[in-house]
This record gives C-alpha cells, sequence and structure tokens, in this order.
C-alpha cells in the first residue's frame, strides 16, 4: 500500500489544473478554472477547479476530489493506478508499505487486469501469425485485404490478422500457450460450451484489431470474407474489462496526432472507411464502429478537438436516425459539420475512387453545419405543407437553441433564415422562446445545485468569511467611533454614511451582544459620536472599548489586518474600508435571503418562475459584491 506519506506529498506536488486541464478545456475565472463538467451533461459551467485547493468540484453532479480522485473518475482507474501515474509522470518516488493483505489484494486485481491484456495480447500476435505464416492465410485472407486495396504496410500497421475456419484453432493455440481459460473468457476470445470445452469467437474471419487511446490492443472485430452465408457480417469482442465499447473509437491511436495538428475529426461508421482513408494520406478519421455515438466517445474526441466534421454514407432515413446522436455533440459545445456521400458510397470506396488528395477536398467544399443540413433535410420532406414546415423548423430550432455560443447562434440563424425562406426576425423571436425555457429549466437545475451545495459543501472547500460576525459587527462601530467626524460622500461625515447604510438596509442587523449594548449611543442619534463620552462611559465594558480602539487603532484584529485594510492607511482610506464592511456584511445576508428562497420553493403552491428569477437577481448581486472585495466566494458554484 502506497503511504499516505506520499500521496500528501504528491498531491502538493501535482498540479490540478495541469491533471484536469488534459481532460477539459478549462477557462481562468479568478483564482479558480470552470469548464463545462466532463461527468455529466450541461450548458452552465458547475465544473470547478481551484489550483490553491488542489481539488475539482461539481455542483452539478456532485462529483469532486484531488487529482487522484480525477483520474479515478474520469479513466475508471483504481486509487493506486491513478497515483502511480501522477507519479510516474511528475516524477515522484511513491513510498510503499509491505501490507500482505493490501498487496495481494491490489496484485490479485491487477493481476486479473494484466492476465486479461496477456490473453489479448497473445490473440492479436496469434491472429497476425495465422494471416501472415500460414498457407490458409496467404491463400485465402491476405487475398481479401489486398482486394480491398490494403497495402501490405497498412496490414501490418494496423495490426490486422486473420482466425481460420473451424471452431478451436484459437482456442486450442491459446490453451496450449498455458494461457487460462478464465482470463480467455473475460477477454471475450472463446465461448464456452453446455458441456464445458470452448471454442473460438472469431471463426474463418479477417480481424481488425481495436486500440486503446494508448495503443493497447483491447478488442477486435472480424469480418467474414464472403458473403455466401447469412452469418452477420461483423463479430466483435463483447464488452470486457479493458474493452469498454462507450468509450472507444476505432483509429483513435493512429488518429490522434493528425486530430490534434488539424485541429478536426472525420468521424465515420466503418473499420474499413477508416484503414482505407488513413492509407491515404487522411489521417483525422476514426470510427463508431456502427453504434450511435455516445457521450463517452464525444469526451474522448473532445480531449483533441471541438471539430467534429460527421461522414454519413446510406440513405436519408438511416442519416435521420443517427440525427440525436448528433445533438449531442452540439451540447458538448462541439462545432458539427456533415458531409453527405453520394448514393452507395462509403468513406472506403469513395475515398479509393477520388484519392486520399481528391477526398479531403470534397470533404471541405461539401461539408455542412450540422444545423444546415438537419434543415434541409427536414425542409425537403415537408412538400411546402406549412403545418409541416413549421414543425420542421420548431424542430432545427431546438438544435439551435443547444449551442452556447450566442454568436455563433445568430450567424446559423441568418443562414437558416436562407435555407428555410423566413424571416430572421421570426426564427429569432421563436428561438428567443425555446431559450428562455432552456434558461427556466436550467435555473432549476441550478437550484437543485445551490440546495445541494449548501447542503454539503465539503468543509475543505468551503471558504470562510475572512471575518467573523463579531468582527464585522463591531468593524461599523470602530469605523464610527474613530472615522466618524470626517468627510463620505454625499453625506456631511462618515457617522451620517454609516448610519443611513445601516438603518435604510434590510440586510443589515446586528446580533452581538455587545454590538447591541452600543446601538442606542451610535444609530438613536443624530450627534456624531465623541470620543470622550465613549471613553468615560459608566458601562465600564463600553470604556474600556473605546479606550482600546482609541489608543491602538493600529493595534487592529489579525483578521482586519489581513484581510481588509493596511492599518496604516485606514486614516486616509476610511471610506473603503467602510465599503468593504458594507459589502461582506451584505454578502452574507444574501447567502442567507437564498436559502430561505430555496425553503419557499419546496412549496408546492410556490411562484416558481419569480422566485427563480430572485435567486437568479441575488446570485447575480453576490456576484458583483464577489468581484468588487476580490474575494473567493464561499460558495463556489456561483459564476
Ligand atoms: N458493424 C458491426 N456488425 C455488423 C455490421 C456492421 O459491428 N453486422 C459495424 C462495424 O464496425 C462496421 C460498421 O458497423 O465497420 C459499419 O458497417 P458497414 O458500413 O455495414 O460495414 P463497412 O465498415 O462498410 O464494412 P465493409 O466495407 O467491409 O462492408
Ligand atoms: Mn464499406
Amino acid at each position: 500500500m502506497i503511504t499516505e506519506q506520499s500521496i500528501q506529498h504528491l498531491l502538493t506536488v501535482v498540479p490540478i489544473d495541469e491533471v484536469v486541464g488534459d481532460y477539459v478545456s478549462l477557462r481562468k475565472s479568478g483564482s479558480r478554472y470552470k469548464a463545462p463538467c466532463p461527468f455529466h451533461n450541461e450548458k452552465t459551467p458547475s465544473f470547478v477547479v481551484s489550483p490553491t485547493l488542489g481539488i475539482y468540484k461539481c455542483f452539478g453532479c456532485q462529483k469532486g476530489g484531488n487529482a487522484i480522485q480525477f483520474l479515478m473518475d474520469i479513466d475508471n482507474l483504481s486509487f493506486a493506478e491513478s497515483a502511480r501515474i501522477l507519479a510516474n509522470r511528475y516524477g515522484i518516488t511513491l513510498e510503499e508499505t509491505r501490507s500482505i493483505e493490501d498487496q495481494d489484494n491490489f496484485k490479485e486485481k491487477q493481476l486479473h487486469r494484466e492476465s486479461i491484456q496477456a490473453a489479448v495480447d497473445f490473440a492479436a500476435d496469434y491472429f497476425q501469425q495465422q494471416l501472415h505464416d500460414t498457407e490458409e492465410g496467404a491463400s485465402i485472407a491476405l487475398p481479401y485485404f489486398r482486394e480491398r486495396g490494403f497495402t501490405l504496410e497498412t496490414i501490418k500497421k494496423w495490426q490486422l490478422g486473420y482466425n481460420p475456419e473451424g471452431w478451436e484453432s484459437f482456442t486450442t493455440a491459446a490453451l496450449d500457450k498455458g494461457y487460462k481459460s478464465d482470463f480467455l473468457l473475460g477477454a471475450g476470445l472463446i465461448k464456452e460450451r453446455d458441456n464445458g470445452s470452448y471454442y473460438d469467437l472469431f471463426r474463418n474471419r479477417v480481424i481488425f484489431p481495436i486500440h486503446s487511446v494508448i495503443g493497447k490492443v483491447i478488442g477486435f472485430g472480424g469480418r467474414k470474407m464472403g458473403n455466401a452465408d447469412n452469418a452477420p457480417k461483423y463479430v466483435n469482442s463483447p464488452e470486457t474489462e479493458l474493452y469498454k465499447k462507450s468509450e472507444v473509437l476505432f483509429g483513435v491511436f493512429q488518429a490522434k496526432n493528425a486530430i490534434k495538428k488539424l485541429d478536426k475529426v472525420l468521424l465515420c461508421e466503418g473499420y474499413t472507411d477508416v484503414i482505407t482513408m488513413h492509407q491515404n494520406g487522411v489521417e483525422n478519421a476514426v470510427a463508431s464502429s456502427g453504434t450511435a455515438l455516445t457521450p463517452g466517445q464525444i469526451k474522448l474526441v473532445k480531449r483533441f478537438t471541438q471539430n467534429v466534421t460527421v461522414i454519413y454514407d446510406g440513405d436519408a432515413a438511416g442519416i435521420k436516425a443517427s440525427l440525436r446522436g448528433i445533438d449531442l455533440l452540439l451540447e458538448e459545445d462541439l462545432n458539427v459539420r456533415v458531409v453527405l456521400l453520394p448514393d452507395g458510397e462509403d468513406p472506403d470506396s469513395y475515398c479509393q475512387q477520388l484519392g486520399g488528395e481528391g477526398f479531403s477536398r470534397f470533404v471541405d467544399q461539401s461539408e455542412k453545419t450540422f444545423i444546415v443540413f438537419k434543415a434541409e433535410l427536414l425542409l425537403q420532406e415537408t412538400d411546402g405543407d406549412p403545418l409541416r414546415k413549421s414543425d420542421a423548423v420548431k424542430e432545427i430550432l431546438k438544435s439551435v437553441a443547444l449551442i452556447k455560443d450566442g454568436l455563433k447562434r445568430s450567424t446559423l440563424l441568418q443562414q437558416l433564415a436562407g435555407v428555410c425562406q423566413m424571416e430572421e426576425v421570426i426564427l429569432t423571436s421563436e428561438l428567443a422562446k425555446l431559450l428562455r425555457q432552456e434558461k427556466i429549466k436550467e435555473s432549476q437545475q441550478l437550484l437543485n445545485n445551490v440546495s445541494q451545495s449548501t447542503k454539503e459543501v465539503p468543509a475543505e472547500i468551503h471558504i470562510q468569511e475572512p471575518l467573523t460576525d463579531k468582527e464585522q459587527e463591531m468593524g461599523f462601530f470602530r469605523l464610527m467611533l474613530l472615522h466618524g467626524n470626517k468627510p463620505a460622500l454625499e453625506s456631511n461625515s462618515l457617522f451620517h454614511f454609516l448610519k443611513q447604510k445601516i438603518q435604510e438596509d434590510d440586510f443589515l442587523e446586528f446580533h452581538e451582544p455587545f454590538a447591541q449594548l452600543l446601538i442606542p449611543y451610535f444609530l438613536n442619534t443624530e450627534d456624531i459620536p465623541d470620543a470622550g463620552f465613549f471613553l468615560n462611559h459608566e458601562n465600564e465594558e463600553i470604556a474600556r472599548w473605546a479606550a482600546g480602539e482609541l489608543t491602538a487603532s493600529h493595534e487592529l484584529s489579525e483578521a482586519f489586518a489581513a484581510n481588509l485594510i493596511d492599518v496604516s492607511t485606514e486614516e486616509t482610506q476610511y471610506l473603503e474600508v467602510a465599503i468593504n464592511l458594507l459589502l461582506h456584511f451584505k454578502r452574507k445576508k444574501i447567502d442567507k435571503l437564498i436559502n430561505s428562497k430555496l425553503l419557499e420553493l419546496k412549496n408546492p403552491d410556490c411562484d416558481m418562475e419569480e422566485l427563480l428569477l430572485y435567486v437568479e437577481f441575488l446570485n447575480e448581486q453576490k456576484r458583483e459584491i464577489a468581484a468588487v472585495l476580490g474575494m473567493a466566494v464561499s460558495n463556489m458554484w456561483i459564476n
């Protein structure tokens, strides 16, 4: 087990913003970073990273923790795996204790995973060897690949393979080599018969290995070579401990550098599409392997680029079915474009026909903004019927509403006005309606976050108000006592200024017993307080307080000195100090008010919309105050 000490050391050294920044594009916001949460779908960012505290936190889905936790969450790693990765990356040596039990436990898990990986590695080698080094491979499988236009170099680069006819060719080889059936089963390479014997998953098929983003083979697709039988065209590895289908894109390992360089990914459907494109120099292509796009795959793409071009083959019906998957891309704030290939072509066939350069040119010239594409597709089907047209337009605007960037939205509306042959103002007002509904939904979400986070903001990220209640309350009286007679803005004295502010603001209340004691002398009077009056006050406590403040006004409480004022300048900057104090006070009160509004919201008869707006307003106020004060705000969920 890794020692607590070295974990602590690791956590102090590792910059959390860098770790998270590899997966999420972070925007600086004060001393923190913000981003849309990588763990759930959202439009307004409630995911916060604080380098000072070394933590991340999403106030939407409540995921949060330190750098180790982040890797565990995002890459499905164990604690030790994730600590080791970080240690490696930042050159830290982890100390480990020799608790046999822990180590066995960890080792067992690690061993299991490693054993499955070993089985998969063996299979990848075996399939390649069957392709290249056997007569059957050379006479049946290699020609199949060559016929499809794959060069030997391509075949080797993609580690393509072959598993021969028969039921147990791979199974026998693997068992003979000593690979345990449990691990072969776990790797999804073999299946078990009722009688307890085993057989191959891929039989008489050419093999396409599927690589993880770091280049390990994690699964396979096997294609039948003829069309004679009615077996499925492809057989694929099942979901395993290594191969999580919803988080993998075929070709991403081979494509990632090109994707980064070109800042664009071409998303298609098939193994052969990707391989042919790469062979022809179009190296930023990946495939979803026939399934609908998943959020996990989108997350993967987002690590490398914001620009996604989806290449469709197939008919309109198929395309319509996949429109929803594309809405997912929009929600993730990716720039989505679409290319439709001529009838009967797929990227594989068309790229072979046009050559790499021709194909790239074709993509560049014919790609359309997804929304425009969708609009054309839906409008085509309305046959000019006005009712159906208005339904179609609504449908299209729903997609537009998913886009966060206002500028992008309005550019799109201009384009759409042309495509739909409608006035832009009409589209704009329809969209505004949708966005308003969205906003209410979102605010509702925000509120859920708020009640969650006020309930359970973990102690370590609850940044404290720099001043205690008592310090705040007493601060007003101190300022009045020391600087009450000095001029202040439109009021003729700081005393009158503060008194007026305190009286006109329902936020300001005093709860400290000692503050209560002072109220009659400061607030219920028109006269600027006189130092002598307090120094000689019959109440000893008051006299002592005044003497303390007057004689040692530079020995301010530590909190004041540290957080509010430079002691030496209070003499001249009393007004700033007073305003700061008012703002701090107000901010705290707003928090309380927000909480009480949240309680009201639980009442089923409440006017939800009004309450939401009010809370939004309060948050805005709080935000402004925080900005003015330049302080870290206690509830980090606010923007
Ligand atoms: N697919 C699958 N199982 C099938 C059919 C398809 O898993 N029975 C997946 C494969 O990942 C395939 C992708 O869907 O690559 C696209 O299917 P399709 O267009 O039918 O195949 P192609 O990739 O074009 O394959 P080929 O060119 O060999 O026909
Ligand atoms: Mn094809």
